[in-house]
């Protein structure tokens, strides 16, 4: 197996992660979370009757099959060519190990019947997922030598990609809670929340719901800021389209977050808010792994491997690069 190989398996993986998420969210958003009572099985079978819930719940699981299958195969084609770089083979096992713990959670919602902490878990450790196959398709990618550098150069930069990644993750683990706790439509208006722009946070589906519109808000504010910082500073790289691409994907989902409120939680919106989050931390997690600057401190080289990387006429000021 040349590397192109398994890079591309860790690409399909993320692109399965990321449909995996999405009919996730159906599932729920269709009410069809219960329609297999039971577990691994469904109705005691494994080719159940594919018809109203039980089609996204079983088609969900034969998904989530599919995926443990696919990650192990690129697990699997990645051991060889990887063996010079053996933390790739370390989280290639931590990610089998996740999604076996991520497959239990998995039955665990339908045998305890949906408590909200476990549903809400399985989001999280979905989530934690996808940011590591991310990782691991940037990291194996063809051209990959160590990073861009850029984050080393422009450390304002990294910082703003690893915060929006770790928001985003915050964000969407709170977006699970105030959809479990049934807090959707606790404020049934937008912009407003109650008639007014901070309502009174007497009750925990108030608050947590508030708290996701606002930490959304912090969320908008940090990836147009890291777009807009990229666009000065970065020459032609996939960071620089990555990064432009997060301040793109949250205006989008800000707004696909007052739809959802506004048409009382219709599954296409809600569904979609759920993808667009997933996407975004995909995004984020690219951008914050290619500007980081493993030359500090590791021994590895601290330039840009490509030079265009850095504009230096761009750079903005306090951020000089080094040699620049
Ligand atoms: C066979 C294993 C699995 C089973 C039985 C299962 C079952 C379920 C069920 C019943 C729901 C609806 C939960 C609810 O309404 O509270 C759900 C949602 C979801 N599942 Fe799975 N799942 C499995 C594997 C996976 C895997 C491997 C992933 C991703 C890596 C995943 C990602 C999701 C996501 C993102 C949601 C939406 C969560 C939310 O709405 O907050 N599932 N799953
Ligand atoms: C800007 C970044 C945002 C991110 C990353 C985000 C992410 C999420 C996620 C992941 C969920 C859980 C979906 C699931 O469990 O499958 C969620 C739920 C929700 N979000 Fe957001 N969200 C954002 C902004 C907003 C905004 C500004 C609003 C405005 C009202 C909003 C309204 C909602 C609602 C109502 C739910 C619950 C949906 C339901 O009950 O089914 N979100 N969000």
């Amino acid at each position: 197996m040349n590397s192109e190989q398994h890079y591309r398996a860790f690409y399909i993986t993320t692109g399965w992660t990321l449909g995996l998420l999405l009919l996730g969210s159906v599932v729920h958003a269709t009410g069809s979370s219960l329609a297999c009572p039971d577990w691994p099985t469904c109705f005691g079978t494994m080719v159940p009757e594919m018809t109203g819930g039980v089609f996204w719940e079983h088609l969900h699981r034969l998904v989530a099959g599919g995926l443990v299958l696919i990650f192990m195969a690129a697990t699997y084609m990645a051991w060889k060519p990887e063996a010079r770089r053996p933390a790739i083979r370390r989280w290639a096992l931590a990610g089998i190990v996740l999604l076996l713990v991520q497959s239990l959670f998995g039955g665990l919602t339908v045998l305890m019947q949906l408590p909200d902490a476990i549903s809400t878990t399985h989001l999280a450790l979905a989530f934690l997922f996808l940011a590591l196959v991310t990782a691991l398709t940037v990291v194996t990618s063809p051209g990959w030598s160590g990073g861009s550098g850029a984050g080393g150069h422009l450390p304002g930069l990294r910082t703003l990609a690893v915060s929006g990644a770790v928001l985003t993750f915050l964000q969407s683990v709170l977006g699970a809670a105030v959809r479990h706790m049934d807090a959707g439509l606790v404020c049934p208006d937008v912009p407003l929340c109650l008639g007014q722009w901070i309502p009174p946070l007497q009750t925990a589906t108030v608050a947590v719901h508030f708290g996701h519109r606002v930490t959304g808000i912090l969320l908008l504010i940090t990836l147009l800021t890291l777009a807009v910082r990229a666009a000065r500073s970065l020459g032609p790289s996939a960071a620089r389209i990555l990064a432009i691409s997060a301040g793109v994907l949250v205006t989008l989902q800000v707004l696909l977050g007052f739809l959802s409120v506004y048409t009382r939680l219709a599954v296409v919106p809600v569904s979609l808010h759920t993808l667009l989050a997933a996407s975004i931390l995909s995004v984020t997690v690219g951008v914050a792994v290619m500007t980081w600057a493993p030359g500090e401190g590791s021994g590895a080289a601290s330039e840009p491997a490509d030079p265009e990387v850095v504009r230096h006429e761009e750079v903005p000021h306090g951020e000089v690069p080094h040699g620049g």
